[in-house]
């Protein structure tokens, strides 16, 4: 049985003071969801990491939203994975496609992220999806199984199943238009089959949450579905009272 997640990305949203502002007033909610078997969390600012994790309950997870695969070094501009678990983070977001699409980062580049997280026994979040062209051209199968082939090439199927998966279509990030759940889990059905392929049984345990346009109003709809654990959640995920909403929606 797979657990539920749900997952904030803020992405560059909440200065120190508003992220410990959100810590502070989620006490609640996180008790809600885990006394519900769910686990819930979000993904500040590096520089706000600090401060989430002081403030809000422990059982909160609190993830990055990238960091680098090297220990240390002369990368300008660039965050560490010891640097992370220096302040108890232990979950990174990885290939969202907006540092895809801003930052360059390609499959290949998680890889290397991803095989350097799991060495250090973090929590990877893997996003993949396609754009707009891509999926009225009906290749989006095609194109997410490269994503994930590349991304999780060489791991052992024990690695794999640390990993979670979001399956975000471009297309429905921050537009307002989600995938309808059946498209949603079509995708999702279909990245769980090409795990099976890649790493056996152990795709089974794999949590695969799906993100775009995800609202309190509609997480009901996609929780539904077989393949679905979970959602990863950008702008329904800022506010308090939204927030509630979105964790409200997934206990049912
Ligand atoms: P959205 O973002 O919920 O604002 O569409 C989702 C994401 O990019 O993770």
């Amino acid at each position: 049985m797979r657990k539920k997640l749900l997952l904030g990305n803020w992405k560059m949203n909440k200065t120190p003071s508003e992220a410990k502002e959100f810590a502070l007033g989620s006490k609640d909610m996180v008790e809600y969801a885990i006394s519900h078997g769910i686990d819930v969390g979000v993904a500040p600012t590096f520089v706000c990491l600090q401060t989430v994790k002081e403030n809000a309950d422990p059982r909160l997870i609190v993830s990055a939203q990238n960091c680098n695969e090297h220990d240390h070094g002369a990368y300008t501009g660039e965050i560490s994975i010891p640097m992370l678990q220096e302040l108890g983070i232990d979950w990174v977001i990885l290939g969202h496609s907006e540092r895809r699409e801003y930052n360059g980062e390609t499959s290949e580049k998680c890889n290397e992220k991803i095989k350097a997280l799991l060495a250090a026994k973090m929590h990877p979040v893997y996003c993949c999806g396609e754009s707009e062209a891509t999926f009225e051209k009906g290749e989006t199968k095609k194109w997410v199984a490269e994503q994930i082939r590349v991304g999780l090439d060489g791991l052992t199927p024990e690695e794999a199943k640390e990993v979670v998966i979001a399956y975000e279509p471009i297309w429905a990030i921050g537009t307002g238009k989600s995938a309808t759940k059946e498209i949603a889990e079509d995708t999702i059905g279909f990245i769980r089959r090409t795990l099976r392929e890649m790493f056996g049984p152990v795709a089974a345990d794999i949590r695969i949450l799906y993100g775009g346009s995800v609202k309190p109003n509609n997480i009901a709809e996609y929780m539904s579905e077989e393949d679905i654990d979970g959602a990863l959640v950008g702008g329904a995920s800022l506010a308090l009272d939204s927030y509630k909403g979105l964790i409200e929606g997934l206990v049912g």
